[in-house]
């Protein structure tokens, strides 16, 4: 079992859902946290109302900028050993492909996939040297199972589990380890926060979101995921747990259910 007490957690998306909740446990679990999302107000308000708050590190980025978030990070966290990078910050998607202009595409890509590989190029080296350290990537069911309105989002998701696959394989022999969490419905604003076909915000709650998971219980689900060190851990209930599992024994009948939802 591995401990948090201690340990430098990067966490991305740390101003809402998923990811608040996580800087809340983390930081419960005696981790020293580095603050990442776009909003500097909230993080600065979410830092001081930690435990040990003089401990923790506020990091604005905007991820939909990966090489620019790659070199700000670069230098802020030059003398900095991360232990463990939680890659949480994320962007979804509510719009037809055919309807769904390609900018929108492109910034999918940009906040839920090169972001996550820019991060990793940020501390890879430093944990390579080290023999230690720890990449946790939130990916989604989307990633394994394509559903209607998120052929964007899920394209990311999927590609990001392919290459948190590959680091796995890569990182084995140098002793830092990847987890792959999927979350299924989680009742958060990602629904808010998803993008429309032409780039704007959604702007409301989506039932499926509303009645999944609450965001501690996910991140309580991740932090274990740490902890054991698990590859991949699918945190959710009912059929958005279950789907994943249909996919591969039951593709069939899955794809009926989806084509008809
Ligand atoms: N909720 C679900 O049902 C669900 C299901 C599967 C997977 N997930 C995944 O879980 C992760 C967390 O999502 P959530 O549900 O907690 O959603 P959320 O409440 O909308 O939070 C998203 C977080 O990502 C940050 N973010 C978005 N765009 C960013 C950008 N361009 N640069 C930097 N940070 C950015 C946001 O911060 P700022 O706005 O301050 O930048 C916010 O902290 C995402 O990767 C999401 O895809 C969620």
């Amino acid at each position: 079992m591995t401990s948090i007490k201690n340990k430098t957690v990067w966490l991305t998306g740390a101003s809402s859902g998923i990811g608040f909740a996580l800087a809340h446990q983390l930081a419960d679990k005696g981790a020293r946290l580095i603050l990442t999302s776009r909003r500097e107000k909230q993080l600065e308000e979410l830092r001081q109302s930690l435990p040990n708050s003089e401990q923790h590190q506020v990091l604005a980025l905007d991820l939909s900028q990966p090489e620019q978030a790659k070199e700000t990070a670069s230098g802020a966290l030059a003398d900095k050993h991360v232990d463990i990078l939680i890659n949480n910050a994320g962007v979804s998607q509510r719009s037809l492909a055919m309807e769904t202009d390609l900018a929108v595409y492109r910034t999918l890509m940009e906040v839920d996939y090169f972001s996550v590989v820019a991060l990793n190029q940020v501390v890879l080296p430093s944990m390579v040297q080290r023999g230690d350290g720890h990449i946790v990537t939130v990916s989604s069911v989307a990633g394994k199972v394509g559903t209607k309105l998120r052929s964007g989002y899920s394209g990311a998701k999927f590609a990001v589990i392919g290459y948190m696959d590959c680091l796995r394989a890569e990182m084995t022999e140098h002793n830092v380890c990847c987890t792959t969490v999927l979350p299924g419905f989680v009742h958060t604003q990602i629904a808010h926060n998803a993008l429309t076909g032409d780039g704007s915000l959604r702007g409301s709650e989506d039932q499926d979101n509303a009645g999944g998971i609450s965001p501690q219980q996910c991140a309580a689900d991740i932090i274990r995921a740490i902890e054991t060190n698990k590859a991949e851990v699918i945190s959710g209930k009912g059929m958005s747990k279950v789907a994943p599992l249909l996919q591969r024994f039951l593709p069939g009948l899955l794809r009926k259910m989806l084509a008809n939802r």
